[in-house]
């Protein structure tokens, strides 16, 4: 298999991780890895035939490069040492936190950082020797914000991409950064920097300006004599791959017999990563409440819990769960009946089938983060609902909340809010559902991940002409 491409991913993940326990070498067995940033690339990927250079989930194992699903795959180790530091540690206790509006506390640790910038080196040295003369390198998220300028100073021919797909935080927020002057210059060293929202671009270009003392027109900031753009793409999913899923007749009949499972019942459901950043606990709060108001009854409505183990060695997400379990326990304790819990809660990883049929089977899907820098799992349910059937309750705090205008948006801080929002979608008539519904799935049907990603491309693949000479 010939690595050298043209075409060349940089992501923290790949698209598949080992699951553990089913040893090396050949025998072992990959799974799709979690969250929204491979559920948006490995599509586009396949397409394009690209290399995608990223770790493969387990430390202290070094493998050998390898093709899966039509994707050329390059494994990028990491030690335990770096797992605890780089991936668990700066990644996710730090920069996670402090660009998810301090939902909480960072840790600011140096040899946190040490090691972020220790393994961005390593990804970046992957990368340059993958990519052939003048490819397009891709690089993706917050874990490796130093990578572009790295990459830069090895290989200069390189066009360069950065895409983070977390929200971009306000100057006020990233100057607690102790690294703040260094995550910058790593990120200027692409040629274009895309952010979801419109705002996000703005609040990079303020801080280039402000921290950097760097020139700049709009949304482009002039650089050690480069022009580098600050653009919003706000990603999508795969419209075309949820068509062929709900059009299975297996999937359809999964739908069928998770409702006659649940009883003749509403269902709201929520999908997401075990993650403080996506408002699990307000949503059980919010619904145990209806229970205890004499809104609903047991039987009259169920809320099924899906929640991916994300990130279980870092202790935020481990109280988390332990909350989340002792509240699930706690309602269906003092409001279910036996044949009617209220919360059925699910820890564990789902295929796209079951994920789909579970779309199609809720008449209520409840997307509640405190901050999310889109929410695919809200548009995934968009896209699976051609009977325009189905509401969708969603938190103004996700990205995806200014393209979905016709959900039900809701402040989830605001439990009274948020329980008399789910209250209005359980109740929607049809035709209204059906006429927000159309709404959204216009918007989504238009705007896919391919579109994303052609507009991207196309713009990283442009000349960097500067919109106008520097205002400063
Ligand atoms: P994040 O990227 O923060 O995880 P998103 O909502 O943007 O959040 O993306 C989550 C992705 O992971 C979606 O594509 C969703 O279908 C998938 N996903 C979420 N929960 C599960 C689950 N329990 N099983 C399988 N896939 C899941
Ligand atoms: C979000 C992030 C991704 C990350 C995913 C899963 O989508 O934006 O970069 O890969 O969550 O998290 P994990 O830590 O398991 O890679």
């Amino acid at each position: 298999m010939s690595l050298s491409s043209e075409f060349v991913v940089v992501a923290n993940r790949l698209p598949v991780d080992r699951v553990p326990g089913t040893g090396t070498g050949e025998g072992a067995s990959w799974r799709r890895s979690p969250g929204g940033l491979v559920s948006a690339i490995a599509p586009v990927m396949r397409r394009r035939e690209g290399t995608w250079v990223g770790w493969h989930g387990a430390p202290d194992e070094v493998l050998m490069p390898f093709e899966t699903d039509g994707m050329k795959l390059v494994p990028v180790p990491q030690s335990s040492e770096d797992v605890e530091l780089y991936y668990e540690g700066f990644s996710n206790a730090t920069l996670w936190p402090l660009y998810h509006d301090v939902v909480a506390p960072p840790v600011y640790s140096r040899e946190m950082w040490d090691a972020y910038v220790r393994v961005n080196e390593r990804f970046a040295k992957a990368a340059a020797r993958v990519a052939s003369q003048g490819a397009i390198v891709w690089v993706q998220d917050y874990q490796l914000q130093l990578v572009p300028a790295m990459l830069r100073r090895l290989r200069p021919d390189l066009r360069i991409g950065f895409f983070l797909h977390i929200p971009f935080p306000p100057l006020e927020l990233f100057w607690q950064m102790p690294w703040r002057r260094q995550i910058l210059e790593g990120l200027l060293g692409a040629d274009l920097v895309g952010f979801q929202l419109p705002g996000a671009a703005s609040n990079f270009v303020r801080l280039c300006r402000r921290l950097l003392d760097a020139r700049y027109n709009k949304q482009d900031v002039f650089w050690d004599d480069r022009v580098v753009r600050a653009r919003a793409f706000p990603i999508s999913v795969d419209v075309g791959e949820l068509n062929d899923l709900i059009a299975r007749p297996s999937v359809r009949e999964r739908a069928e017999e998770i409702r006659t499972d649940l009883g003749d019942t509403t269902i709201l459901l929520g999908v997401d990563r075990l993650d403080y950043t996506k408002g699990i606990t307000q949503r059980l709060e919010a619904f145990g409440e209806l229970f205890g108001d004499g809104h609903l009854k047991p039987g009259e409505a169920v809320l099924v819990q899906i929640a991916t183990p994300s990130r279980e060695r870092v202790e935020q997400y481990q109280l988390l769960r332990d909350q989340i379990e002792q509240q699930v326990g706690r309602i269906n304790g003092e409001y279910g009946e036996i044949g009617f819990p209220v919360v059925h809660y699910m820890h564990t990883s789902y295929t796209r089938d079951e994920l789909a049929a579970l779309y199609l089977a809720a008449d209520v899907m409840v997307v509640t983060p405190l901050r999310d820098g889109m929410n695919l799992v809200a548009k995934e349910y968009v896209a699976c609902r051609a009977d325009l059937r189905g509401t969708l309750v969603l938190s103004e705090f996700a990205g995806a909340a200014a393209e979905l205008k016709r959900a039900y948006q809701v402040n989830p801080y605001d439990i009274d809010g948020l329980k008399d929002t789910l209250l209005m979608a359980l109740n929607a008539e049809p035709a209204e559902q059906a006429r927000r519904m159309r709404a959204m799935r216009k918007r989504v049907i238009e705007h896919d991940v391919d579109r994303w990603a052609r507009d991207f491309l196309s713009s990283l693949e442009e000349p960097n002409s500067p919109s106008g000479p520097p205002l400063q």
